[in-house]
């Protein structure tokens, strides 16, 4: 029997909602093989990175963990530190010679080996597992879940795009698919559980293909609308070229999934898209945004958008200003061009924009972007919104935080709601980021 401090776990997530998802998963592995997830960091046995590699500045917030879990490990004999995800598939090897605190090193394929690792390890030595592995979609492992009302569901990994600047395709692999009938069995236990809303996730849903039986992500959409009596289902990420008017359709038509689409740009302007091999040109994008509009009046629009990436010149950068001036999307992920070693980008294109002006032009997008938002904010004042009740309030115990089906938090008066409620709220108010509000009875 192992030692009970030796027995416990903790992961630190880093990244995007697959890596949360994904750390579920890691989580039900060990717990299968008799560990136990600790509640914090401090006084577990094991310590597991799950890491993002898509910016630097993700890459760095995991460096300053690593030389913090280096003086922790000379404290506390028999530590173990493990790295997972997209950085030891990028890094590889190379991990343990820069990172001495490191035992093993797992990548987004090969989570089911983490629990032998770690018994390897205990026995000696330094250990990595980061073959590809393209089947492996993690059927039949149900994730363990933080929250009660909302919940992940990954239906495909991977990515077969190659934008130019994007390290996914080489940390991630091959896209992959869950079967459609497992699915919806997932779906299924978690209405059963309790869960009030989900969310479908992959790097990219809409390539999501069920082969043998044919099914495509709007049927799969379609299905879970219709057989789980889920107050919310939403997805993400979609890719703009791929996005359909069959799946538009599917969202306009079934009132459980979320009138809100995640559909991430990177850039106003046509000649940066086509060096980024996006597939699409601004003309492209605006057309399905106004194909969205006219099939979902009201619907909330999101997106991702890079300042400064190889070759952008100002001209470039003030289309990417327009775009946003002109779709006024709810909220947007902005961030600087960041070259990662081995994308087309990196090894073909010059990362020729200073880093002065990257930083410029980024703030000026979110200026602008935080205008809009909280201009959209303003506006829905004094309206009612159907608000999901997630959890209490940071503020105060005497009011819920909820979301509305467009992804706006919004804390309102307690009352006798509780999390896992669906309810109508006037606003009576809006910060930058947050709705304020009363329920309607
Ligand atoms: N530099 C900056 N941002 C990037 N993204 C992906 N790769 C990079 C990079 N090299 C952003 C894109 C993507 C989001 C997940 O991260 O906007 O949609
Ligand atoms: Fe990266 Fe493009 Fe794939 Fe998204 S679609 S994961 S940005 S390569």
């Amino acid at each position: 029997m192992l030692a009970e401090k030796g027995n416990t776990f903790f992961i630190h997530t880093f990244g995007c909602q697959m890596n949360h998802a994904d750390s579920g998963i890691i989580s039900a592995l060990l717990q299968e093989e008799g560990y136990v997830q600790a509640e914090q960091e401090r006084g577990a046995g094991i310590v597991l990175l799950n890491t993002c590699a898509v910016r630097e500045n993700a890459v760095e917030r995991v460096e300053h963990f690593l030389q913090r879990l280096q003086g922790q490990k000379k404290r506390e004999k028999g530590l173990i530190v493990g790295v997972a995800g997209c950085i030891p598939q990028y890094r590889r090897e190379e991990m343990f010679l820069r990172y001495p605190a490191i035992d093993f090193l797992a990548g987004p394929d090969t989570y089911r080996t983490i629990p032998s690792l770690v018994e390897q390890v205990r026995r000696g030595g330094k250990l990595a597992s980061l073959e590809f592995n393209p089947e492996e979609t993690y059927q039949g492992i149900e994730p363990a879940r933080d929250g009660v009302t909302s919940a992940f569901v990954p239906v495909m990994r991977g990515c077969n795009n190659r934008c130019a600047y994007c390290v996914v395709p080489f940390t991630r692999g091959r896209e992959r698919s869950q079967p459609f009938n497992a699915v919806l069995l997932d779906v299924q236990k978690l209405v059963a559980s309790g869960y009030r809303e989900i969310t479908l996730l992959g790097q990219n849903v809409n390539s999501y293909c069920d082969v043998e039986n044919g099914y495509d992500f709007p049927a799969l959409l379609d299905a879970v609308s219709r057989e789980a009596p889920l107050a919310r289902i939403r997805f993400t990420t979609s890719h703009p070229k791929d996005i359909s008017e069959s799946l538009v359709r599917t969202i306009a038509f079934r009132p459980n999934i979320c009138n809100a689409l995640h559909l991430p740009v990177q850039s106003g302007s046509s000649r940066v898209l086509d060096r980024m091999n996006r597939g699409h040109t601004i003309e492209e994008y605006l057309d399905k945004i106004a194909m969205i509009r006219s099939v979902i009046p009201g619907v909330a629009l999101s997106t991702d958008i890079i300042a400064g990436f190889c070759g952008e010149q100002e001209e470039d950068h003030q289309a990417s200003l327009d775009l946003l001036s002109r779709v006024r999307f709810d909220s947007a992920y902005m961030f600087f061009y960041s070259t990662r070693p081995g994308t087309f980008a990196a090894e073909t294109l010059a990362d020729d924009v200073q880093e002065s002006v990257k930083k410029r032009r980024l703030q000026e997008i979110i200026d602008l972007q935080n205008h809009i938002s909280a201009e959209l904010f303003q506006e829905a004042i004094g309206t009612v919104v159907e608000v999901l009740a997630e959890t209490e309030s940071r503020r105060s115990s005497a009011q819920l935080m909820g979301r509305t089906a467009g992804n706006r938090a919004v804390v309102f008066d307690r009352e006798l709601y509780q999390p896992g409620d669906l309810l109508q709220v006037r606003i009576t108010g809006a910060t930058s980021a947050t709705l304020t509000g009363k329920p309607v009875p």
